[in-house]
């Protein structure tokens, strides 16, 4: 039909979004799922009317000056919208949507995954089995460390903090959290607020990073904030890689100030610091905190709703900008 609207969908995705968003739209898909780059993105997009983007590809400044007039809106198919620039949107007058709701459960999960896989020293343990050293079972030697007990930070107490909150209770584990004001008691289920990452730090054997990426959080654990932390403290970043210093938690956990990470995140990623594959006390994934079936086709289809919505002339669900 030709008054469907275009739209530029940037990576594959599953078969059953790419079937709902051709039924939709004129959906340019990217079968061979190859990466595109900005001038590939410009060459596709032009006629578009809008974009499905992914958080693997960069809309800076320059690439959303140049995109055509006819894209009036960017659906991201993430949570995570720091690699849009929001303003440059904004002064196009492009309307940016990404999908909030449909990556709590996964990411929440993902996230217990690398505190327990953390705190058992699940690394370690793999290795100790892969690399034939299982002797005999043994009541001393490498051990691990409860969470049930332990009070776990949160910081930024928002959809997935209060889904990895809910989890973490279920194991016994008192929830503190750092955001900029508290939430309202019904919200905060019962978690205590702390008005300063430090005193969170100071307060939590296990913390758990579940703020975006942003100009101000950029770079916030750093060898101060690691400080803060009691010895033998874990940390988990399930959020944004660029959070992080590398050399900074690198050195924590080489020296042992900090006894484990989990990480699923990496600042620069796919590339990453080689150095965290030297370190056995650290549990690494390759961002697949939504890595579900059932949360991949939701993410679809919620992107998918926001540009229905908006072509359709209706507020789209999930709007950033
Ligand atoms: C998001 O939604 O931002 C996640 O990082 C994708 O896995």
């Amino acid at each position: 039909m030709a008054d469907k609207p275009t739209v530029l969908v940037t990576r594959k995705l599953p078969d059953a979004v790419e079937e709902r968003l051709s039924r939709l739209f004129e959906a340019r898909l990217n079968a061979d799922d190859r990466q595109m780059g900005p001038d590939d993105i410009l060459a596709a997009a032009q006629g578009a009317d809008g974009l499905l983007i992914c958080l693997t590809e960069r809309l800076d400044g320059d690439l959303i000056a140049k995109l055509p007039a006819s894209v009036r809106i960017v659906s991201t198919y993430s949570v995570g919208f720091n690699h849009i620039d929001l303003a440059a949107a904004r002064g196009r007058g492009i309307v940016v949507t990404h999908t909030p709701e449909a990556v709590t459960d996964a990411t929440a999960d993902a996230t217990m995954l690398l505190i327990l896989a953390a705190a058992r020293r699940a690394h370690e343990f793999q290795l100790m089995l892969r690399e034939g050293r299982w002797r005999r079972w043994s009541a001393v030697g490498t051990l691990g460390t409860d969470i049930g007990g332990k009070r776990l930070g949160i910081v930024g107490l928002g959809r997935i903090g209060r889904a990895v909150a809910r989890r973490a209770r279920a194991f016994g584990m008192e929830i503190h959290y750092h955001s900029r004001t508290p939430l309202p008691e019904p919200m905060a289920e019962g978690a205590i607020h702390h008005p300063t990452l430090a005193n969170l730090f100071a307060a939590c054997p296990v913390v758990s990073l579940h703020c975006p990426s942003t100009p101000e959080t950029r770079g916030m654990i750093d060898a101060t904030s690691l400080g803060w932390l009691p010895p033998g403290a874990i940390l988990v970043n399930t959020a944004r890689g660029d959070l992080v210093v590398d050399d900074d938690l690198i050195a924590a956990l080489a020296d042992g100030r900090l006894a484990a990470a989990g990480l699923d995140v990496f600042d620069g990623e796919p590339e990453f610091d080689k150095r965290y594959l030297d370190l056995p006390n650290a549990y690494l994934l390759p961002h697949i905190g939504t890595s579900t079936i059932e949360t991949r086709e939701r993410m679809g289809f919620d992107a998918t709703n926001n540009l229905e919505s908006f072509f359709a002339g209706r507020e789209p669900p999930f709007r950033v900008v």
